[in-house]
């Protein structure tokens, strides 16, 4: 029986249809098999040299994982244009929507960053915090500096210089200026915090003050990440108060503007003790003139470098909590992994608070060897011309 035209060209779509849907559907099947490239993206804060040692850290383990997995891997630092919590916000919605495997996120304002923190791990985004925290939030764990313990070293050392220069009388009145980032910030707040309980402890338990002082804080003035803003508070604070003795500024960018407006007043170099945040390129020549007298580094290498393996670890682990737990076993009691921090100035120096702690500041070159021994390129911290 001869088939009709009709009948024939049925048969033909139904055969194209056939072997079309087969192939997409099989095309569908052997993309779901395949596993997804891991993609972490590591979000800073803003712009700055503390920031490329970061980014370093990340590119290392990026490495490191390719290498000994042969595994192609995705690690990304991300940072905003301003310390601006907004900017980071629209950036992690992007990458919800892209649904990168892991977040870690420096949070500009802790509180703020609670709604997006937990959206990225109701969404199933491996996310943490680093640099700073956001202890409100569902994060599994902060990897960083444990901020009011180095605030408070920083405190201590602060006050014993002080006194060593007989600034720290009976009866008399010791000045403490404070510029500080944004304290929406925890590790901003948690420095300035930490800073003035050290002073406050020292005064009650010296010997030879027993609390018969008056400490005068001026500030803490939030420039919230504007750099000129920082200057001119510090320059309004000497102006106001020539014989302020103790200076500390939250973050890394303001041990310079402390610097610039001292030498702007010409302060002579270690007149006023000055406290500043980090190790970078714009943050060693003043402790290496003399005017930072204690400079609390930060290991922000191992920040980024850890946050990418955790997070690689848990993908291969299966979750996040396994992952943690090899990496800090207190948790989940304790949920920070403190990177540690080291005080440094131009030459070494150790000192006992009048709270019992010794505390030691290593000289800038013995820092710098020490750096070198953990694998960080001197240059990335703005050492190289250290001897
Ligand atoms: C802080 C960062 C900050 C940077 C520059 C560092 O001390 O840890 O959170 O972004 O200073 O402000």
């Amino acid at each position: 029986m001869p088939i009709s035209r009709s009948l024939l060209i049925a048969i033909i779509v139904i055969i194209v249809i056939a072997v079309v849907g087969g192939g997409l559907a099989y095309y569908y099947y052997t993309q779901q098999q395949k596993p997804r490239k891991i993609v972490i993206y590591v979000i800073g804060k803003g712009v700055h040299p503390y920031w490329d040692v970061v980014a370093a850290g990340v590119e290392m383990a990026e490495k490191e994982i390719e290498q000994k997995f042969g595994e192609d891997i995705d690690a990304e630092f991300w940072t905003p244009t301003k310390e601006e919590a907004a900017l980071q916000f629209s950036q992690v919605d992007a990458l919800i929507a892209q649904k990168v495997t892991g977040l870690a996120l420096a949070p500009v304002d802790a509180e703020a960053a609670v709604t997006y923190i937990n959206k990225a791990i109701q969404q199933g985004i491996i996310t943490i915090t680093f640099d700073t925290d956001s202890p409100g939030s569902n994060r599994p764990i902060y990897i960083g500096t444990n901020n009011y313990k180095a605030g408070y070293l920083g405190g201590l050392a602060a006050y014993v210089i002080a006194k060593q220069k007989g600034y720290v009388q009976p009866g008399g009145t010791l000045k403490v200026g404070i510029v500080s980032a944004t304290l929406a910030a925890q590790n901003a707040r948690d420095r300035v915090q930490g800073f003035m309980d050290a002073i406050k402890r020292c005064v009650e338990m010296d010997p030879d003050i027993r609390g018969n002082i008056k400490v005068e804080f001026i500030g803490p003035y939030e420039d919230k990440g504007d750099v000129s803003l920082a200057v001119s508070y510090a320059l309004s604070i000497l102006q106001a108060h020539p014989d302020l003795h103790i200076a500390f500024g939250s973050n890394a960018y303001e041990g310079p503007a402390w610097t610039q407006a001292l030498k702007q007043l010409n302060y002579p170099a270690g007149k006023v003790v000055l406290v500043q945040f980090d190790v970078t390129s714009d943050n060693v020549p003043p402790a290496w003139e003399g005017y930072a007298l204690v400079t609390i580094g930060q290991r922000q290498y191992f920040m980024g470098y850890y946050a990418v393996w955790l997070i690689y670890n848990a993908t291969k682990l299966g979750g996040i909590e396994q992952a943690i737990k090899q990496f800090l076993p207190q948790w989940p009691q304790v949920k920070e992994y403190d990177t540690g921090v080291d005080l440094v100035a131009k030459e070494r120096l150790e000192l006992t608070a009048p709270t019992g702690e010794k505390i030691v500041i290593k000289g800038l070159s013995e820092y710098k060897r020490e750096m070198q021994g953990l694998g960080v390129d001197p240059k990335l911290l703005g050492l190289e011309n250290i001897p």
